[in-house]
Protein backbone atom coordinates (compact mmCIF):
# COMPACT_ATOMS: atom_id res chain seq x y z
CA UNK A 1 0.00 0.00 0.00
CA UNK A 2 2.85 2.55 1.43
CA UNK A 3 4.14 1.20 -2.07
CA UNK A 4 1.61 2.32 -4.26
CA UNK A 5 1.48 5.81 -2.48
CA UNK A 6 5.00 6.59 -2.53
CA UNK A 7 4.74 5.57 -6.98
CA UNK A 8 1.93 8.03 -6.76
CA UNK A 9 3.95 11.05 -4.72
CA UNK A 10 6.69 10.52 -6.80
CA UNK A 11 4.76 10.98 -10.12
CA UNK A 12 3.42 13.98 -11.03
CA UNK A 13 1.83 13.14 -14.28
CA UNK A 14 -0.11 10.31 -12.74
CA UNK A 15 -1.13 12.51 -9.76
CA UNK A 16 -2.15 15.38 -11.92
CA UNK A 17 -4.57 12.38 -13.05
CA UNK A 18 -5.79 11.21 -10.44
CA UNK A 19 -6.38 14.43 -9.08
CA UNK A 20 -8.46 15.92 -11.81
CA UNK A 21 -10.25 12.07 -11.46
CA UNK A 22 -11.02 13.10 -7.73
CA UNK A 23 -12.22 16.27 -8.26
CA UNK A 24 -14.42 15.37 -11.44
CA UNK A 25 -16.68 13.36 -8.96
CA UNK A 26 -17.38 16.74 -6.68
CA UNK A 27 -17.71 18.26 -10.06
CA UNK A 28 -20.44 15.40 -11.52
CA UNK A 29 -21.78 15.28 -8.26
CA UNK A 30 -22.88 19.06 -8.34
CA UNK A 31 -23.50 19.01 -12.11
CA UNK A 32 -25.55 15.94 -12.69
CA UNK A 33 -28.65 16.45 -10.48
CA UNK A 34 -29.17 20.50 -11.76
CA UNK A 35 -29.37 18.80 -15.49
CA UNK A 36 -32.50 16.62 -14.56
CA UNK A 37 -33.77 19.21 -12.01
CA UNK A 38 -33.47 21.63 -14.90
CA UNK A 39 -35.81 19.80 -17.46
CA UNK A 40 -37.94 19.27 -13.56
CA UNK A 41 -38.70 23.03 -13.19
CA UNK A 42 -42.45 23.71 -13.03
CA UNK A 43 -43.82 27.00 -13.98
CA UNK A 44 -45.23 28.87 -10.75
CA UNK A 45 -48.91 29.13 -10.69
CA UNK A 46 -50.47 31.57 -12.91
CA UNK A 47 -47.07 31.53 -15.55
CA UNK A 48 -48.35 30.83 -18.89
CA UNK A 49 -46.51 31.25 -22.06
CA UNK A 50 -46.54 35.36 -23.18
CA UNK A 51 -49.68 36.57 -24.87
CA UNK A 52 -48.89 37.73 -28.23
CA UNK A 53 -48.66 41.70 -27.31
CA UNK A 54 -46.26 40.68 -24.69
CA UNK A 55 -43.69 38.61 -26.62
CA UNK A 56 -43.54 40.82 -29.39
CA UNK A 57 -42.90 43.33 -26.58
CA UNK A 58 -40.20 40.47 -25.31
CA UNK A 59 -38.37 40.25 -28.86
CA UNK A 60 -38.21 44.28 -28.86
CA UNK A 61 -36.69 43.78 -25.04
CA UNK A 62 -34.15 41.87 -26.61
CA UNK A 63 -33.29 43.42 -29.73
CA UNK A 64 -32.59 46.71 -28.73
CA UNK A 65 -30.18 44.77 -26.18
CA UNK A 66 -32.28 46.66 -22.64
CA UNK A 67 -30.35 43.53 -20.69
CA UNK A 68 -27.14 45.55 -20.98
CA UNK A 69 -28.56 48.17 -18.26
CA UNK A 70 -30.93 45.76 -16.73
CA UNK A 71 -31.34 42.36 -14.99
CA UNK A 72 -34.51 40.63 -14.20
CA UNK A 73 -33.52 38.49 -11.41
CA UNK A 74 -33.48 40.21 -7.54
CA UNK A 75 -31.15 37.90 -5.48
CA UNK A 76 -31.79 36.19 -2.45
CA UNK A 77 -30.11 39.28 -0.19
CA UNK A 78 -32.21 41.28 2.11
CA UNK A 79 -30.97 44.55 0.29
CA UNK A 80 -32.74 43.28 -3.08
CA UNK A 81 -35.51 41.79 -1.53
CA UNK A 82 -36.15 45.11 0.59
CA UNK A 83 -36.20 47.11 -2.58
CA UNK A 84 -37.56 44.52 -5.38
CA UNK A 85 -39.39 42.59 -3.66
CA UNK A 86 -39.82 38.47 -3.71
CA UNK A 87 -36.33 37.15 -4.68
CA UNK A 88 -36.16 35.13 -8.28
CA UNK A 89 -37.92 31.83 -8.72
CA UNK A 90 -36.51 29.23 -11.60
CA UNK A 91 -40.37 28.81 -11.85
CA UNK A 92 -41.17 32.51 -12.99
CA UNK A 93 -38.75 32.35 -15.77
CA UNK A 94 -39.35 28.72 -18.06
CA UNK A 95 -40.61 30.48 -20.97
CA UNK A 96 -37.99 33.28 -20.69
CA UNK A 97 -36.17 31.83 -24.29
CA UNK A 98 -33.43 33.52 -23.74
CA UNK A 99 -33.41 34.06 -20.40
CA UNK A 100 -32.64 37.70 -18.98
CA UNK A 101 -31.49 37.11 -15.73
CA UNK A 102 -28.15 39.27 -16.28
CA UNK A 103 -26.00 41.37 -13.76
CA UNK A 104 -25.80 44.30 -15.22
CA UNK A 105 -27.52 46.99 -13.35
CA UNK A 106 -26.75 50.44 -14.82
CA UNK A 107 -30.54 50.89 -14.58
CA UNK A 108 -32.51 48.92 -12.21
CA UNK A 109 -33.66 45.33 -12.23
CA UNK A 110 -36.81 44.98 -13.95
CA UNK A 111 -37.91 41.66 -12.67
CA UNK A 112 -40.58 42.90 -10.50
CA UNK A 113 -41.58 45.92 -12.40
CA UNK A 114 -44.64 45.09 -14.02
CA UNK A 115 -47.62 47.14 -12.27
CA UNK A 116 -45.54 49.54 -10.04
CA UNK A 117 -45.98 52.66 -12.77
CA UNK A 118 -48.92 53.20 -15.41
CA UNK A 119 -48.69 52.62 -18.79
CA UNK A 120 -48.54 56.59 -19.12
CA UNK A 121 -45.38 56.43 -16.96
CA UNK A 122 -43.89 53.90 -18.91
CA UNK A 123 -44.62 55.52 -22.55
CA UNK A 124 -43.41 58.87 -21.05
CA UNK A 125 -40.24 57.17 -19.66
CA UNK A 126 -39.78 55.63 -22.39
CA UNK A 127 -39.97 58.47 -25.14
CA UNK A 128 -37.53 61.04 -23.10
CA UNK A 129 -36.53 59.11 -19.88
CA UNK A 130 -35.55 62.78 -18.36
CA UNK A 131 -38.90 63.82 -18.22
CA UNK A 132 -39.86 62.08 -15.37
CA UNK A 133 -35.96 60.70 -13.92
CA UNK A 134 -34.11 63.74 -14.16
CA UNK A 135 -30.88 61.99 -14.09
CA UNK A 136 -31.51 59.24 -16.13
CA UNK A 137 -28.96 58.22 -18.13
CA UNK A 138 -31.09 55.64 -20.52
CA UNK A 139 -31.85 56.36 -23.65
CA UNK A 140 -34.96 57.05 -25.35
CA UNK A 141 -36.38 55.00 -27.31
CA UNK A 142 -39.70 57.42 -28.80
CA UNK A 143 -39.42 55.99 -32.41
CA UNK A 144 -41.27 52.84 -31.23
CA UNK A 145 -44.28 54.77 -31.30
CA UNK A 146 -43.91 55.22 -34.89
CA UNK A 147 -43.05 51.38 -35.38
CA UNK A 148 -45.88 48.96 -35.75
CA UNK A 149 -45.92 44.96 -34.76
CA UNK A 150 -46.23 42.76 -37.38
CA UNK A 151 -48.85 39.92 -36.80
CA UNK A 152 -47.37 37.44 -38.81
CA UNK A 153 -44.13 37.34 -37.30
CA UNK A 154 -45.48 37.00 -33.88
CA UNK A 155 -47.63 33.57 -34.98
CA UNK A 156 -44.86 32.41 -36.75
CA UNK A 157 -42.72 32.68 -33.86
CA UNK A 158 -45.61 31.34 -31.32
CA UNK A 159 -45.55 28.38 -33.46
CA UNK A 160 -41.82 27.75 -33.19
CA UNK A 161 -42.05 28.45 -29.38
CA UNK A 162 -44.69 25.92 -29.53
CA UNK A 163 -42.16 22.90 -31.34
CA UNK A 164 -39.73 23.79 -28.29
CA UNK A 165 -42.50 22.86 -25.54
CA UNK A 166 -44.17 25.52 -24.58
CA UNK A 167 -48.07 24.95 -24.52
CA UNK A 168 -49.49 27.72 -26.82
CA UNK A 169 -52.98 26.56 -28.07
CA UNK A 170 -54.11 26.99 -31.72
CA UNK A 171 -56.43 29.96 -30.52
CA UNK A 172 -53.45 32.02 -29.08
CA UNK A 173 -51.77 31.28 -32.64
CA UNK A 174 -54.80 32.14 -34.85
CA UNK A 175 -55.63 34.91 -32.90
CA UNK A 176 -52.14 36.60 -32.36
CA UNK A 177 -52.19 38.46 -35.77
CA UNK A 178 -55.72 40.38 -34.34
CA UNK A 179 -54.24 40.96 -30.45
CA UNK A 180 -51.16 42.79 -31.98
CA UNK A 181 -53.20 44.66 -34.50
CA UNK A 182 -52.42 48.07 -34.69
CA UNK A 183 -49.93 48.38 -31.80
CA UNK A 184 -46.90 49.97 -31.55
CA UNK A 185 -43.67 48.58 -30.95
CA UNK A 186 -43.90 50.86 -27.76
CA UNK A 187 -47.65 49.16 -26.84
CA UNK A 188 -45.92 46.38 -26.65
CA UNK A 189 -43.06 46.77 -24.84
CA UNK A 190 -45.03 48.03 -22.44
CA UNK A 191 -47.23 44.55 -22.27
CA UNK A 192 -44.10 43.18 -21.32
CA UNK A 193 -42.67 45.09 -19.04
CA UNK A 194 -45.92 45.28 -17.55
CA UNK A 195 -46.10 41.52 -17.32
CA UNK A 196 -42.75 41.16 -15.60
CA UNK A 197 -43.32 39.53 -11.95
CA UNK A 198 -47.15 39.40 -12.31
CA UNK A 199 -46.69 35.64 -11.09
CA UNK A 200 -44.00 35.95 -8.21
CA UNK A 201 -44.32 34.96 -5.03
CA UNK A 202 -45.77 37.84 -2.76
CA UNK A 203 -43.94 39.60 0.24
CA UNK A 204 -40.11 39.37 0.52
C1 LIG B 1 -27.59 52.79 -21.07
C2 LIG B 1 -28.31 52.02 -20.09
C3 LIG B 1 -29.79 51.73 -20.30
C4 LIG B 1 -30.41 51.11 -21.36
C5 LIG B 1 -29.80 50.62 -22.66
C6 LIG B 1 -31.78 50.96 -20.97
N1 LIG B 1 -32.00 51.49 -19.73
FE1 LIG B 1 -33.74 51.47 -18.69
N2 LIG B 1 -32.88 52.52 -17.18
C7 LIG B 1 -31.55 52.90 -17.13
C8 LIG B 1 -31.33 53.70 -15.93
C9 LIG B 1 -30.02 54.31 -15.50
C10 LIG B 1 -32.56 53.76 -15.25
C11 LIG B 1 -32.86 54.50 -13.92
C12 LIG B 1 -33.29 55.92 -14.20
C13 LIG B 1 -34.62 55.97 -14.91
O1 LIG B 1 -35.64 55.55 -14.34
O2 LIG B 1 -34.65 56.41 -16.08
C14 LIG B 1 -33.52 53.00 -16.06
C15 LIG B 1 -34.84 52.79 -15.71
C16 LIG B 1 -35.72 51.99 -16.41
C17 LIG B 1 -37.05 51.68 -15.97
C18 LIG B 1 -37.70 52.10 -14.67
C19 LIG B 1 -37.35 51.06 -13.61
C20 LIG B 1 -37.77 51.41 -12.20
O3 LIG B 1 -37.97 50.46 -11.42
O4 LIG B 1 -37.88 52.59 -11.88
C21 LIG B 1 -37.61 50.88 -16.94
C22 LIG B 1 -39.00 50.29 -16.93
C23 LIG B 1 -36.62 50.72 -17.98
N3 LIG B 1 -35.48 51.40 -17.63
C24 LIG B 1 -36.82 50.00 -19.14
C25 LIG B 1 -35.87 49.91 -20.16
C26 LIG B 1 -36.13 49.25 -21.42
C27 LIG B 1 -37.43 48.55 -21.80
C28 LIG B 1 -34.99 49.36 -22.17
C29 LIG B 1 -34.74 48.90 -23.60
C30 LIG B 1 -35.68 49.42 -24.60
C31 LIG B 1 -34.03 50.09 -21.37
N4 LIG B 1 -34.60 50.40 -20.16
C32 LIG B 1 -32.74 50.38 -21.77
C33 LIG B 1 -30.59 52.60 -18.06
C34 LIG B 1 -30.80 51.98 -19.27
Amino acid sequence: MSGTHEKIEKNVGLMAVLIAVAVSFGGLAEIIPLMFQAEAIEPLPGVVPRPALELAGNDIYVREGCYNCHSQMVRTLRFETERYGHYSLAGESVYDRPHQWGSKRTGPDLARVGGRYSDDWHRAHLTDPRSVVPESNMPGYGWMAERFVDGDTIARHMRARRKLGEPYTDEDIAGAAKAVEGASEMDALIAYLQGLGRHAPLGN
